[in-house]
């Protein structure tokens, strides 16, 4: 009963106290202290600040009053009014929005019948000392005639400043006469070893529809799909020393549409680029002329081809060219970038000597892309199959031959790049120093003249399992000695039993200091050298 009685008290005790404590919070704020005279004459100008002169201080009559001062003028006739006021009502039909002010800031208010300013505040006997601001009229005269100007100001930057974005995209890129997204700024022109002019660009689609500023020079190659030409890309980018800069032009024709299509699709992938194959510049559409054209970087040193034809070459220069073109073929075949990011592989399918060009530093470049195919996983087993049997018979590995590619596998695709790449590397080594004896060029299987079909093919590669001859007479040497025995995996008639491009990148790496065991000597230049055009592709098939 005891306890009963003592928890009644303090509840109630509480219950008290936070109604109080409510009531207390809630209550209105506490009565003011104001100036009251009512309507007074007054000598203030009404500029600057003036006391009201008004000696009663009253305490306002409602807990909710702020203090109020009026000053007024009419003809001569200057008045200053105070009064407390509650400002939830309107004061001569003006809501007191200043009520809250500490001080009192007097504001004119327009038609009142007078001159008239007006203040509340809420602090005690704030309505005795008047504050005038005379921004009203002048301010709003300014800011109405600002208003326009700030606009004005705004828009004039902003086309300003779109005029400068689309004309760095578009106007800017004309000017430099090479409208394109040169998003990735590189070297695309020629020779990083020789002498020939030299200048940087970029390597990226031309997504707008105006054509490069192009004047066409020798040509330069001959294909199955189409013809190459030497060319100058005129007025040259920005701190180019020549007024031009040299690119080679891949022609199609019309006809040969499709040609354009596939290699354009392969070049398009960035991920492809790499310092052993021909950087892409852009791709035409010339509709007028009815062409197609491919826009590449131009190597003056020609295909692998014509090089062999008219050098003979050290071992260091077979290590240089066989090993970059390992390397080229291993970045196409890769499913990841350098950085170990996805991408998707390629394979080549014509890889020979005159679809590789000769850099300056005598590394390959893999060029001709019109036979390539992306092993994307979307392809199905029937794209596959449908691929059929490309590339150029003489280079042609022994199940191309006889069309009898494993589908199932995308690696058997790779696998028939490097029978390819087999046959270009014996054909660097069969004009290699190193090896004794050299004999003038010769393409495997053959002269570069004759164009041997697939059923002659045949007859060698797979009744034959004939393979062009390394005599032992090479392998004196330790390096050639490394370099066949690798050829040899390459070429093997069992796909599967192939080493891989990645693995015969390593071979040539690991092969480096085999340079110093024989000596460093240059190649030797049989015929000398001079921009010609050969007539170098096969007949397919
Ligand atoms: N022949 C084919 N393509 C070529 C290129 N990009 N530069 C030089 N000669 C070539």
């Amino acid at each position: 009963m005891e306890l009963l009685r003592f928890s009644a008290f303090w509840c109630g005790t509480i219950l008290f106290g936070s109604i109080l404590l409510e009531q207390m919070a809630s209550s209105p704020t506490t009565t003011k202290l104001c100036k009251r005279c009512g309507e007074k004459e007054s000598s203030c100008t009404g500029k600057g600040s003036c006391t009201s002169n008004c000696e009663i201080t009253s305490i306002c009559p409602h807990p909710d009053d702020v203090c109020v001062s009026i000053w007024r003028k009419k003809d001569d006739n200057i008045t200053i009014e105070t009064l407390c006021h509650n400002p939830a009502n309107k004061l001569y039909g003006l809501t007191l929005e200043d009520s809250k002010n500490s001080k009192c800031e007097m504001r004119e208010r327009k038609g009142m019948g007078s001159k008239f300013f007006i203040c509340s505040c809420s602090e005690d006997e704030c309505n005795d000392h008047m504050f005038f601001t005379h921004q009203s009229q002048v301010a709003s005269v300014i800011l109405v005639s600002l208003v326009p100007l700030l606009v004005l100001t705004v828009l004039v930057i902003t086309s300003f400043y779109w005029y400068r974005v689309y004309n760095q995209r578009h106007v800017g890129a004309k000017r430099r006469k090479t409208p394109l997204d040169f998003s990735d700024a590189r070297a695309i022109i020629m020779d990083d070893g020789g002498s020939d002019s030299s200048s940087t660009h970029a390597n990226n689609l031309n997504h707008n529809t105006e054509l490069l500023p192009i004047e066409l020079d020798a040509q330069v190659g001959k294909g199955r799909f189409a013809e190459v030409y030497k060319a100058k890309l005129k007025q040259g980018a920005a701190g180019a020393v020549e007024p031009f800069e040299t690119v080679a032009i891949k022609i199609f024709a019309d006809e040969e549409y499709a040609s354009w299509k596939n290699e354009k699709d392969i070049f398009s992938d960035a991920d492809l680029r790499h310092e052993n194959v021909l950087h892409f510049l852009t791709a035409e559409e010339h509709k007028v002329e009815k062409q197609y054209w491919l826009i590449t970087a131009y190597h003056p040193r020609g295909n692998l081809q014509e090089y062999l034809t008219r050098h003979i070459i050290s071992w260091n220069d077979l290590w240089v060219l066989g090993g970059s073109l390992a390397r080229g073929v291993a970045h196409l075949h890769s499913d990841h970038t350098p950085c170990g990011r996805y991408k998707v592989p390629i394979v080549h399918r014509d890889i020979k000597s005159s679809n590789i060009l000769v850099k300056g530093d005598l590394s390959c470049i893999l060029c001709d892309f019109g036979l390539g195919l992306r092993l994307d996983n979307s392809l199905s087993v029937d794209e596959l199959a449908n691929s059929g049997q490309v590339g150029t018979a003489r280079y042609m590995a022994p199940e191309v031959l006889e069309s009898r590619i494993n589908l199932d596998n995308i690696e058997s695709f790779k696998q028939t790049d490097v029978y390819s790449m087999a046959l270009v590397l014996w054909e660097i080594t069969s004009r290699c120093s190193a090896i004794g004896e050299v004999k003038d060029y010769e393409p495997p299987f053959g002269k570069v003249r004759e164009h041997p079909c697939v059923e002659s093919m045949k007859d060698s590669v797979l009744r034959d399992r004939g393979r062009p001859e390394i005599p032992n007479s090479w392998i004196n040497h330790p390096g050639i000695q490394l370099v066949c025995g690798t050829i040899d995996e390459c070429w093997d008639h069992d796909p599967e039993a192939r080493l891989t491009a990645q693995c015969v990148a390593e071979r040539f790496n690991e092969m480096e200091h085999l340079d110093k065991l024989s000596g460093r000597s240059n190649s030797e230049e049989k015929i000398p050298e001079e921009v010609s055009m050969t007539e170098t592709d096969e007949v397919e098939k």
